[in-house]
């Protein structure tokens, strides 16, 4: 059976964007796939948190990846900062990574110049290094994400190849991944911004739909979402970022194509439409809700957390251990 590994920061809630683009396929993959989902903490700090709203944060997204339906008897489901072996396995390939690499990172240029250069922690530019980590400790072959990690990707498949080149001698030492974005929702947008991403971390909470938001603030949210003056319910992301945008939304809510919405909704106003597009986002966000409110109140989560752990740390000591020895560190592994 071949590997999944894939992540999410808990540095927010996530908004409906993480969930299309990344959750929704977590659990249709876990069926066919050996899978590790985690909560990627040690992600979330490269940026000033508050500690108790993280902690909260980390709990919580534990929980919504079991409220999904997520399951423990076939995903492995763990914090990073409880295996250690990815902090370590982050400074090698830190000292087998250029600086050059690093600084070409659009993610780290955006979110650099947002927050000025004093005030970034030399974590965000590292940070690529870190998810390297994340994915080659399991030996992963393929890792589902939005659009947006797909340069990351490439630094790891990168990374990978040249770590082989220089240290394999055969076998080897690590695997090579592959990407999986979804063909449609990859790349979700604002709601107030439809050009630009939609972000948990965004400070405009219009401008997008938390998982754990309520019916009636979703529905709100889905009215006030930017469209523009023709009023005609068509699919052109180019000239008609915003409807477009929710077009995607409906469709991955509500399983029907773009092109059947489009149909459906001929001669009809924005106004029924999201409407009705809010009533498909509540339908399966609420049963969500729900049972994640259940998990918060109950011990499984704990459990379930520290077996993931446990799981997790056997794997990923061993690949630790396959590249220590082959950079040399420590003594010989007996
Ligand atoms: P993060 O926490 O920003 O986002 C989690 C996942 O959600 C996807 N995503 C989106 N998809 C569609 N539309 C959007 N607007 C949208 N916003 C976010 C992201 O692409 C991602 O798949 N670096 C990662 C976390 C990470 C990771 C890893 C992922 C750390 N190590 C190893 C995979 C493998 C991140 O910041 O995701």
């Amino acid at each position: 059976m071949q590997t999944i590994f894939s992540g999410i920061q808990p540095s927010g809630i996530p908004t409906i964007g993480n969930y299309i683009g990344a959750m929704k396929q977590f659990v249709a993959l876990q069926e066919d796939y050996n899978s590790y989902y985690c909560i990627v903490d040690e992600h979330a700090i490269t940026m000033p948190q508050d500690r108790l709203k993280l902690r909260e944060q980390i709990k919580s997204l534990a929980a919504l990846y079991l409220a999904i339906g997520l399951d423990p008897e076939k995903s492995i489901i763990f914090i990073q900062s409880e295996v250690s072996a990815h902090a370590e396995a982050a400074w090698i390939v830190q000292c087998n990574t250029s600086l050059g690499e690093l600084e070409r990172m659009t993610q780290f240029k955006d979110k650099s110049l947002k927050n000025k250069r004093a005030g970034v922690s030399a974590g965000l530019l590292t940070y690529p290094p870190l998810m390297v980590a994340d994915i080659i400790l399991y030996q992963t072959d393929l890792v589902p994400v939005g659009d947006d990690q797909k340069q990351h990707l490439e630094l790891t498949r990168d990374f990978v190849e040249r770590f082989n080149n220089k240290y394999s001698s055969g076998q080897p030492i690590l695997t090579l991944p592959e990407v999986k974005i979804p063909e449609e929702g990859g790349r979700i947008m604002s709601l107030q911004e439809p050009t630009k991403k939609m972000s948990k971390s965004d400070k405009n909470a219009k401008s997008f739909i938390s998982m754990l938001d309520e019916p009636s603030i979703i529905r709100k949210k889905f009215k006030s979402a930017v469209t523009d003056s023709s009023g005609i319910i068509e699919y052109d992301p180019i000239n008609k970022p915003g409807i477009s945008n929710l077009l995607v939304i409906f469709s991955a809510f509500s399983g029907q194509s773009i092109d059947s919405l489009v149909t459906m909704y001929t001669g009809k106003g924005y106004g029924e439409f999201k409407d009705e597009l809010a009533t498909a986002v509540i339908a399966v966000m609420e049963p969500i809700q729900q049972r994640h409110a259940e998990l918060l109140k109950s011990d499984e989560l704990d459990l379930i957390l520290d077996q993931g752990a446990e799981s997790a740390r056997k794997v990923a000591n061993k690949t630790l251990q396959k590249m220590k020895n082959a950079v040399g560190l420590g003594r010989k592994s007996r």
